[in-house]
């Protein structure tokens, strides 16, 4: 390409980019105005899943009128206000607009004196210092999501077990080594037996740690852990959540810490979702031993509402990550006299994408006050929804929401209780395509349940009442 071409092209980007920043500008506008999820039209789905691949190049024109035609207006909801499914907030703006600016700079972030490197090791120790876990350069770096983060952290905790005992997995594999176990409460996210099984110590190294209304029974727990011993296994890892998924309680911290420490095993600890919590004065004392982790997980764009994709693992001391992961063939040696490795020695990514400039742009956007006074918020919010499902005779608190989730079930008068677990586990769908409000449900202490997750920093107290009026309603709906 010429530099005349070259030239016009930028000046085509300019022109449509324009366009573009105009379209999503008056697409986030409307969207409280909009429904908060709509099924998409079926002659649209058609023609997105049946899309041949275009011969001939299209104007960037066409495309931005296409995108902000047939993909903007079909989002899966969660820009609006009265979002309250998964575990999935509205993106900041400042973390849009920074998208931009990285996807133009498009490096691979993994080392080299290039502002996005020295950017991502800011952006990490931020995120520690917002929870209070301590920071140490090489201690942690930005992952797709949790659930990355989370293989990343295990596989820390398999090599530093199978290291004390003299097995070199990296180099054996797991043939002929000792059957690790790890501790695992109840409600721990999927993520974690996921980790476990693809790091080949299998779902059946999980043990699940009962926490009776929160509480751990240290003493049965150190038992089962001596009678692993004594069966010949070799106890790795415990785990503890910063905020469960199904209802935003927080786990014993200090507790399972202390086992941890007792035990000599690996404290990992979940906090994809609620880990952002302790930024709320009101509950920052229930996080108390999180920082005694030897591995944290962080969802930036869960809570903080960084833009997918930024997940963050933390960990006490790198070189347990660099023992995992660092393999430096000759055709990828750099910076060789860094005394803190490549993010490529960290983690199992080479190429690695910008994360850190909309993970900084949010974070600055808001600053650690504006990030608390959201989460503080939000916490209070899911009291003031747990006290409207209590005031409703056809709604019943599932549980007592600690963060910002609330698990709650519908009882419609008149409905036999041999149907409440179908109608719950039918009810979220139903909700949803109503338009007025999103919720999603799941399975709580065996029983069929919903659960409101808020996030969205607009949602206020006229959304809730709107989510309660429409479950009850949808509810005798399908009571009836
Ligand atoms: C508590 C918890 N842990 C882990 C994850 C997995 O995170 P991700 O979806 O970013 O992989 C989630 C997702 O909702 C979560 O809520």
């Amino acid at each position: 390409m010429g530099e005349l071409d070259r030239g016009a092209e930028v000046e085509a980007f300019r022109r449509a980019a324009h366009a573009l920043v105009n379209g999503v500008a008056d697409y986030l506008a409307a969207l409280p105005s909009r429904p908060v999820w709509q099924p998409l039209p079926g002659e649209l789905r058609e023609r997105l899943l049946d899309l041949p691949l275009p011969e001939r190049a299209a104007s960037l024109d066409d495309l931005v009128a296409t995108a902000l035609r047939d993909v903007l207006p079909h989002a899966m909801g969660n820009g609006h206000p009265a979002f309250f499914g998964w575990v999935n907030p509205p993106p900041s703006p400042a973390g849009v607009a920074a998208s931009l600016a990285a996807a133009a700079m498009n490096p691979s972030v993994v080392a080299g004196d290039h502002a996005d490197v020295h950017l991502e090791r800011s952006v990490v120790r931020w995120l520690a210092e917002l929870v209070g876990f301590p920071y140490a350069p090489g201690g942690g770096l930005l992952t797709s999501g949790g659930s990355a983060a989370t293989i990343v952290c295990l596989a820390g905790a398999r090599g530093r077990a199978l290291s004390a005992v003299g097995h070199d997995v990296r180099r054996d594999g797991l043939a002929g080594a000792p059957r690790l176990v790890a501790y695992v409460p109840t409600e721990a996210h999927s993520c974690v037996r996921r980790a476990l099984e693809l790091l080949g110590l299998g779902s059946r190294a999980l043990r699940e740690v009962p926490l009776d209304a929160g509480r751990l029974d240290a003493a049965a727990l150190r038992a089962a852990i001596a009678a692993d011993r004594a069966s010949g296994a070799v106890p790795a890892l415990l785990v503890g959540s910063a905020g469960t998924v199904n209802a935003g309680a927080i786990d014993p911290l200090d507790a399972l810490a202390d086992v941890a420490t007792a035990e000599r095993l690996w404290f990992h600890v979940d906090g994809a979702y609620g880990a952002f919590g302790v930024l709320d004065p009101a509950i920052a004392h229930r996080f108390r031993g999180m920082e005694r982790a030897d591995s944290l997980v962080l969802d930036p764009h869960k809570w903080l509402g960084v833009p997918v994709d930024a997940g963050c693992a933390l960990v006490r001391r790198g070189d347990d990550l660099r023992d995992a992961f660092s393999l430096i063939p000759p055709y990828l040696r750099q910076d060789t006299d860094s005394p803190v490795g490549t993010f490529a020695e960290y983690g199992p990514e080479q190429t690695r994408p910008f994360r850190a400039l909309k993970t900084w742009a949010t974070i600055a956007a808001r600053g650690r006050a504006g990030l608390a006074a959201q989460v503080a918020s939000a916490n209070r919010l899911a009291r003031e929804l747990a006290t409207r499902v209590e005031r409703e005779p056809e709604l019943e608190l599932a549980a007592p929401p600690e963060t910002s989730i609330v698990a709650f079930r519908a009882r419609p008068a008149g409905c036999p209780p041999s149907r409440l677990d179908g109608l719950n586990q039918a009810l979220p769908e139903a909700v949803q395509a109503r338009g007025r409000a999103f919720l999603t449900g799941t399975v709580l202490d065996g029983r069929e349940t919903l659960r409101a997750c808020i996030l969205h920093p607009d949602t206020g107290s006229r959304h809730l009442a709107i989510l309660v009026s429409e479950v009850v309603a949808t509810a005798r709906e399908l009571a009836g």
